[in-house]
């Protein structure tokens, strides 16, 4: 192994179609990286879009590591006790400046095309609607503008041409790992995020952090990556953890 393998690091991924998606490459993945942690320290967080509730129906169905930190409904919850129900307070804190949920349901109500996710996906920090590609065009400059127009500095997330989240302006899945790598004292470059859609794109777009893109990502952010290349975001060929694998041997994460 080379000398950049032999030493901790954080790695973050998302979780559908990104580590999920490849069950034979799920395992040798997950094998690798507890062996590296129990060796080395590494610290292991799965940054998704899923609420509390629906991670852990996807801990039933498919055998994901115990995470050293969980980020959960597009950054908006961190849980530094996956075993428990508690969010983290200090990034609550964080992310309460300036949000005012109710005034956001009410000006997104005026949309017929917003169609609200179910309520385990509606957080204190996370609105969630379904919108169509087709009606997308149209209603998120709209909704854009109506939203600054009532004084709201928040969020829009598209992500798999499907799901709307609007979050508040400290919060999305890029700004909750910059918290916790502060919290951990973990450098940029020693940490790897790992995404396949929109509200990913935050993981890639907030610093040196090393960036895996994996090969079956979703346009909108292949298209972010062609328009946004450095030599720190890799875009894999192989697909979900395949994709993972390939990227970390890249970088000279699990050697090469
Ligand atoms: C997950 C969440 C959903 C969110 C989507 C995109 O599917 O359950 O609420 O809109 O991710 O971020
Ligand atoms: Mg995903």
């Amino acid at each position: 192994m080379s000398e950049v393998s032999m030493r901790e690091f954080l790695f973050v991924t998302d979780l559908d179609n990104t580590l999920v998606g490849d069950d034979n490459a799920l395992k040798e993945l997950n094998q690798l990286l507890e062996q590296h942690r129990q060796e080395y320290g590494t610290k292991i967080v799965y940054a998704t879009g899923r609420s509390l509730t629906l991670y852990r129906q996807l801990t039933t169905e498919k055998p994901l590591l115990t995470p050293d930190a969980l980020i959960t409904s597009v950054g908006t919850e961190l849980h530094l006790d996956t075993s428990g129900d508690a969010c983290d307070p200090q990034w609550a804190k964080v992310l309460s400046e300036g949000w005012n949920r109710e005034l956001v349901v009410a000006t997104a109500g005026h949309y017929a095309d917003l169609v609200p996710q179910p309520n385990s996906e509606q957080g204190s920090f996370k609105v969630s609607y379904y919108l169509t590609p087709e009606a997308a065009v149209e209603v998120l400059p709209r909704l854009e503008s109506q939203l600054k127009e009532n004084g709201l500095d928040v969020k829009l997330i598209y992500s798999g041409d499907q799901d709307l989240d609007i979050l508040p302006r400290n919060g999305d899945k890029g700004l909750a790992v910059q918290f916790l790598r502060q919290k951990w004292q973990i450098d940029a470059v020693r940490t790897v995020v790992c995404g396949d859609s929109g509200n990913d794109i935050a993981l890639f777009n907030v610093g040196e952090e090393r960036g895996i893109i994996v090969g079956n990502a979703r346009s909108e952010l292949r298209e972010w990556y062609e328009a946004n290349q450095t030599d720190y975001r890799y875009l894999a060929k192989a697909f979900c953890s395949a994709g993972i694998l390939e990227g970390l041997r890249h970088f000279g994460f699990l050697g090469n």
